[in-house]
């Protein structure tokens, strides 16, 4: 499973570029207003540090979403196109896929919607697992049976698992078989931690550290005195 940030924050990007462990970014409307700047500027930042940049289109009617979606495409060859899982959002996510641009159908919240964005050829299908759990559903089983209704139908959409909200959603999706999980800076942080890897390091850097401690100098050898 690749590992995307979901953040429109600069810093956050470049520290898991720096890091090695990220293969795309997700935004959407709300994450572009936190981070406080204009969408087409902070997405071709984004997309200076790393490919596979989500970029949500904002248009509601299909054919200002496909105006939309040629445009946020055109900002930067890493972009993707995020549509909503609505009549229109998919009525645009046909055509612009038509035309090649890769498509992030995003807001799905079950298996009928995941066969709708596949049906319009989207490259990305974004099942939000933690707002599922939110209203008392099991967000992970929906992402688990979107993943085996695509195996089952030979379906190429990519099952991005979005909405992550713990480290424990991040081994859910992972064995679930989502192609792709995207999580917010701090949980991705966390999947570093483990007490024994923290105690063996440690550890390892102490007894190191003896190893460069100076000797004690050894005392001279004095020759035994011969009389005679
Ligand atoms: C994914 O593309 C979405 O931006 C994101 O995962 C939504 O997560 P949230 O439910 O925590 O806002």
């Amino acid at each position: 499973m690749k590992l995307f940030l979901d953040t429109a924050e600069l810093d956050e990007v470049k520290t898991g570029v720096e890091w090695g462990v990220i293969d795309g970014v997700t935004t959407n409307p709300t994450l572009i207003a936190k981070a406080g700047q204009d969408h087409e500027t902070q997405v071709k930042k984004i997309c200076g540090l790393i490919g596979n940049v989500s970029a949500e289109c904002v248009s509601e009617k299909r054919d200002d979403m496909i105006v939309e979606g040629r445009r946020i495409a055109a900002w930067h060859k890493n972009v993707i196109v995020k549509v909503p899982l609505t009549p229109d959002g998919l009525g645009a996510a046909k055509i612009l896929a038509g035309e090649g641009i890769r498509i992030n159908v995003t807001l799905c919240f079950s298996v009928n919607q995941a066969l709708l964005a596949a049906a319009v050829g989207a490259y990305i299908v974004s099942p939000f697992a933690g707002r599922l759990d939110d209203i008392n559903e099991d967000g992970m089983r929906c992402v688990a049976d979107i993943v085996s209704a695509y195996r089952q139908q030979e379906i190429k959409t990519k099952v991005l698992a979005a909405s992550i909200r713990n480290p424990m959603h991040v081994t859910q999706a992972a064995l679930a078989g989502a192609d792709i999980g995207t999580m917010p800076f701090a949980v991705l942080k966390m999947l570093f931690n483990h007490p024994l890897t923290e105690a063996g390091q440690k550890k390892f850097l102490e007894d190191y550290r003896k190893t460069q401690e100076p000797k004690p100098a050894a005392s001279p050898t004095v020759k035994p005195v011969t009389h005679g």
